[in-house]
């Protein structure tokens, strides 16, 4: 079954009583494989022809791979299974007697080369972007199929490459590893333990040897050395924190969440024009919220620490100005010491009283958003583009991993704002090219705290008639 088929309202997926819950069969497995990493279009121009995925990434060079980790299912053996997302195909790299039921382990991994040789060392951060589009990505298709989605945080990163078989180093080019990222589990039953899968796994014949993207290279060393010390060890839990109690998101679309999920695209151009309305903006604003038991923020188990300046040009009912989003109840206070004493903190009229929406000032930014976003004018011609800024206080030695964590969440609201853009008929676009620096500067923010780490812009997008288009798979 493609993921085409499946008549789930994008409405349905926020609803108390979520998506009808299919079986695990195969084919049903391959939803949310087609709804995250698979093709949602050939786009064509002058004689090129290249292929879109339902996931976004920077530069469309796609660093995330997916492997598909499960028990015998009807047609499907037992075992590691790589995806192919241009034959939405798997290819089976290990076979393994798994017995667990009820779910499968869906595994995220990284090739920092990919976009290493056109970003350099910024690629190391982009990866991580990526990965949490895709994480986000993951969780509302497998909310189709009425699958819980959930991040498994005890998972080490050498335990990861063990269960895909990245630490088979004769498998994969010497110059261009793969990294592990994040292990997910998907299902209403309980993920296995790390300890029996690996020992399931051991004396398994492997086969199938990885692609090389590039004949040369260039080394970026602080790419391997970041990576290295930022990697996270096996065994060590989330900190669980309560999720508290918000209203129903307010209705989006009915439209089928399929649909838009494979039509969702980055606005190359916004016409600057086109206000948004307010009941659509706080929408957006609210599904950034974490919800208990809805996608993508189920996912997460630990508190927000990603929180969104936003720089607002043109939304109904609402002054032009800066604003903050505090996606988490004791954030107020760490947010307001960290930055300029002399912002406001003013609560906007109109907006839903559950939504921690701020005032810092009234002001005219669109010339400083499409500054601080390398001058790039999506960032002033959308209605609104906003900022991340991801606490670092807590990423210390003792837990480096959380560095990358921090990104995937910021790509995980990235990818939020994507999807709920389309619901609205609207569009975005990710921006990982920014000035970090200019926008600290502005904010007079205390970078030991806070750090701006994405950017994200949301419009009315014109369309760019001259490209050809084909589905993702004829
Ligand atoms: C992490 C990330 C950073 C991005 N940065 C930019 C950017 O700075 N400027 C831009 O125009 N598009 C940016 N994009 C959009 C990508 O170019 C786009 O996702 C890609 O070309 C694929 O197109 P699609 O999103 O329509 O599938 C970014 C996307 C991601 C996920």
């Amino acid at each position: 079954m493609l993921a085409d088929e499946l008549p789930v309202s994008w409405d349905q997926l926020f609803a108390a009583a979520g998506a009808p819950q299919q079986a695990l069969t195969v084919g049903n497995v391959g939803c949310p494989l087609q709804l995250s990493l698979g093709l949602s279009a050939w786009k064509s121009f002058n004689g090129n022809r290249w292929a879109l995925r339902c996931n976004p990434s920077s530069g469309n060079l796609h660093p995330t791979e997916g492997y598909l980790i499960c028990p015998d299912l009807p047609g499907l053996p037992a075992g590691v299974h790589h995806y192919r997302s241009d034959q939405h195909g798997l290819e089976r790299r290990a076979s393994a007697p798994f017995a667990w039921s009820g779910g499968v382990l869906l595994a995220l991994t990284g090739i920092h080369w990919r976009e290493a040789w056109k970003y350099g060392m910024r690629a190391f951060r982009y990866c991580q972007h990526d990965c949490g589009h895709a994480l986000a990505a993951l969780s509302y298709a497998a909310a189709l199929l009425g699958w819980p989605a959930r991040l498994l945080a005890d998972w080490g990163d050498d335990e990861i490459a063990a269960l895909t078989g990245l630490d088979r180093a004769a498998d994969f080019p010497a110059i261009e590893p793969e990294a592990a990222e994040a292990l997910l589990w998907i299902g209403p039953g309980e993920p296995p333990t790390a300890a029996p899968v690996l020992s399931s796994l051991s004396g398994a014949p492997w086969s199938g040897l990885a692609n090389a993207l590039s004949p040369k290279h260039r080394d970026w060393p602080d790419i391997p050395a970041v990576a290295a010390a930022t990697r996270k060890p096996g065994g060590i839990n989330a900190l669980l924190a309560r999720r508290e109690p918000l209203p129903a998101l307010a209705q989006a679309s009915s439209a089928p969440a399929s649909r838009l999920i494979r039509g969702r695209r980055s606005a190359q151009a916004f016409d600057g024009i086109t206000p948004v309305a307010a009941p659509r903006f706080y929408r957006m604003l609210d599904a950034l919220l974490p919800r208990a038991g809805q996608p993508p923020w189920s996912l997460l188990q630990e508190a927000p620490c990603v929180h969104p300046v936003l720089f607002v040009h043109r939304v109904d009912g609402l002054e032009p100005g800066i604003y903050c989003l505090v996606r988490a109840p004791g954030a107020l206070q760490a947010l307001r010491a960290a930055m300029r004493p002399d912002w406001l903190w003013q609560r906007v009229a109109g907006c839903p009283d559950h939504l921690p929406l701020y005032l810092l000032a009234p002001l005219d930014t669109r010339r400083f958003a499409a500054t601080a976003s390398c001058h790039q004018a999506i960032a002033a011609d959308g209605a609104f583009m906003l900022a991340m800024l991801a606490r670092f206080d807590d990423i210390s030695p003792a837990r480096p991993w959380l560095y990358r964590q921090r990104f995937w969440e910021a790509g995980m609201l990235g990818q939020v704002l994507y999807l709920e853009a389309e619901a609205s008929g609207i569009q975005g676009t990710g921006i990982g090219c920014y000035f970090d620096d200019v926008v600290h500067r502005a904010l007079e923010l205390d970078t030991e705290r806070f750090q701006d780490l994405y950017h994200f812009t949301v419009g009315t997008a014109m369309i760019d008639a001259r490209l050809g288009s084909e589905a993702g798979y004829a």
